[in-house]
């Protein structure tokens, strides 16, 4: 059967270890001009209903590294919904593609695509989630820290958007210690909280205040304060997310080795100013980068493809 990728919890904690472990040798491999290429002969197809630089370059060329090839689809061609149904836009890709990525707003969307769909689906960011995003992080603090179990991650800002639902759902498959400071209008999804604390597997702390959020922290995370599809909202959260924004003071109150992560892209000296964005703890370039390697091991992992 097909898996898809639409959400974290889609891995066990164990595929999450093994992807990160592929991701290790994908990135080795690639350092020596050496990329598997298990995929010839395959098609890819990358249906973006938002704009996207990351995400659209990274897939393309990690896709074109593995060996297969890919094509890009706006909205403008597919009308998903408008012109036809979710269920047969899904049809069809199935008998052209063998792998869909697909960047949309509501998430409920990208699951009905993928229950039509006979191919795996990857989710390349909905209103709801990013799951690449937060692999390509974790990945991207496995190689700062050497560890990821019991990392101290303070995300600031934006509690109720796609990155810090998705850090809610890491913490329901790796050990973290996550605190979340936010505004009491702005915090994660009930439910995936609900689910996280369930699990039992990561102490997880919504607070309103930034300075017990980031105290002794191991890494601090910051994304925009309006993302995508809500710019018109980034006044209004201007105003209240202000004294989240990571700035010097801030970064002072975390380890002195604490690393500084943002998914990008970022508004500069909005929710973190330049001084932090350029110091010798930003790894917001790797986090970039690392995104292309470990995609293709999320696919590898989806595929089953030992190489
Ligand atoms: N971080 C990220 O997903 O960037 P893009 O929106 O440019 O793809
Ligand atoms: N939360 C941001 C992430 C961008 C990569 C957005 O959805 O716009």
């Amino acid at each position: 059967m097909k898996q898809d990728f639409l959400a974290i919890p889609d891995f066990t904690s164990r595929e999450i270890k093994e992807v990160l472990t592929i991701a290790k040798v994908v990135k080795h491999m690639h350092r020596w001009g050496d990329d598997p290429k298990p995929f010839a002969g395959k098609h890819a197809a990358l249906m973006f209903r938002k704009p996207s630089l990351r995400t659209r370059a990274s897939f393309e060329t990690g896709i074109r590294q593995l060996g297969m090839d890919t094509l890009f689809l706006s909205d403008k061609e597919i009308g998903m919904g408008k012109r036809e149904s979710v269920g047969d836009v899904a049809k069809v890709m199935s008998r052209y593609f063998d792998l869909i990525v697909i960047r949309t707003f509501e998430h409920s969307e990208i699951i009905e695509f993928a229950k039509y769909a006979d191919v795996p689906v990857i989710n390349a960011l909905t209103n709801l989630f990013h799951p690449c995003q937060i692999m390509g992080d974790i990945f991207t603090i496995m190689e700062a820290k050497d560890r990821i179990d019991n990392i101290s991650v303070a995300y600031l800002g934006d509690g109720g958007n796609n990155i810090a639902n998705s850090w809610v759902n890491l913490a329901s498959r790796l050990s973290l210690d996550l605190r979340i400071g936010t505004t009491e209008d702005r915090q994660p999804n009930p439910e995936i909280l609900a689910n996280a604390n369930k699990s039992g597997l990561s102490k997880i702390k919504i607070t309103s205040d930034p300075i017990e959020a980031v105290d002794n922290v191991d890494v601090i995370y910051t994304d925009v304060w309006a993302s995508m599809g809500e710019k018109e909202k980034i006044a209004e959260r201007e105003e209240k997310l202000k004294p989240f924004q990571v700035n010097n003071e801030l970064l002072s109150n975390a380890k002195n080795d604490a690393i500084f992560m943002h998914c990008l892209p970022a508004e500069r000296g909005r929710e973190v100013t330049d001084e932090v964005m350029d110091s010798p703890h930003s790894v917001v370039f790797d986090q970039a980068e690392n995104r292309l390697h470990i995609q293709k091991a999320i696919i590898l992992q989806l595929f089953g493809e030992k190489f």
